[in-house]
């Protein structure tokens, strides 16, 4: 309040001292002109100007980015566990184990026709000329009976398929001199030599064996072997179970 006071004041005195000026400027027409006069004081300054328009709003800043985020905060609390996942693919096949202990013996089976189960009888015929090879099973190569096939015509033994007693008798005809030994697998049993005195004879044998089951019987020759089979002149080994155990 002061300063607007005083500036006033100034005001009117300046105007005052210009008026004078003027004032003996008038008075001086009447003589020569005199020198001028010194430039005044300088002005006082002007007074504020009032507030200005309020300026446009400004564009909109840049988004925050993460990085000008806050400080990283403390490591949470582990989460709970996830769901469990899917099996894997199969291992390799483990080495093999060691065999297990045998089963119990499983519970008898049905009762068969009885006739039909303690059947074992048999009756073959060598049916050659040609003389059997020595110390191996002699061979009757043709069937007039063979229950359950106990014989094989093949390997020319008989195999014991039921234990029990059997009874095995044969009868060869032989054109030259022959023994015919009866096995019981490679025991010798029995034996039955015969020197040739005809042209043609006929020599037989025979005996009881008790067999267990696998037992095979067979008959064989040793350097004596004349045994042929040829019209009206059979060679035949017969077999059965006499009663089982
Ligand atoms: C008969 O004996 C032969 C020779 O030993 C053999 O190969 C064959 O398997 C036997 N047959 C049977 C039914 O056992």
């Amino acid at each position: 309040m002061e300063k607007r006071f005083r500036e006033q004041l100034y005001l009117a005195l300046t105007l005052l001292f210009l008026n004078l000026g003027s004032a003996e400027i008038v008075e001086n027409t009447h003589g020569c002109y005199g020198t001028p006069g010194l430039p005044g004081m300088p002005g006082l300054p002007g007074r504020d100007g009032r507030d200005g328009l309020k300026g446009a709003k400004g564009e909109p800043g840049i988004p925050a980015s993460s990085t000008l985020l806050g400080l990283k905060g403390m490591k949470g609390d582990p989460g709970p566990p996830g769901l469990r996942g899917k099996p894997g693919p199969p291992g390799a096949p483990g080495a093999m184990g060691t065999p297990g202990e045998p089963g119990h013996a499983g519970p008898p089976g049905a009762p068969g026709s009885f006739s039909q189960q303690l059947q074992s009888a048999f009756s073959v015929t060598r049916k050659t000329s040609q003389y059997p090879l020595k110390n191996i099973p002699v061979v009757f190569n043709n069937v007039i009976t063979n229950a359950n096939n106990d014989y094989n015509t093949t390997s020319g033994k008989f195999t014991c398929r039921l234990p029990g007693v059997y009874y095995f008798v044969f009868h060869s005809s032989h054109t030259a001199n022959l023994c015919v030994i009866l096995h019981k697998n490679q025991r010798k049993m029995a034996s039955f030599c015969d020197h040739k005195t005809n042209s043609m004879q006929v020599s037989s044998g025979g005996t009881l064996l008790h067999l267990a089951a696998a037992d095979e019987v067979w008959l064989g020759v040793n350097d004596y072997n004349g045994m042929v089979g040829i019209a009206n002149s059979d060679s035949i080994f017969s077999g059965f179970l006499l009663f089982p155990d």
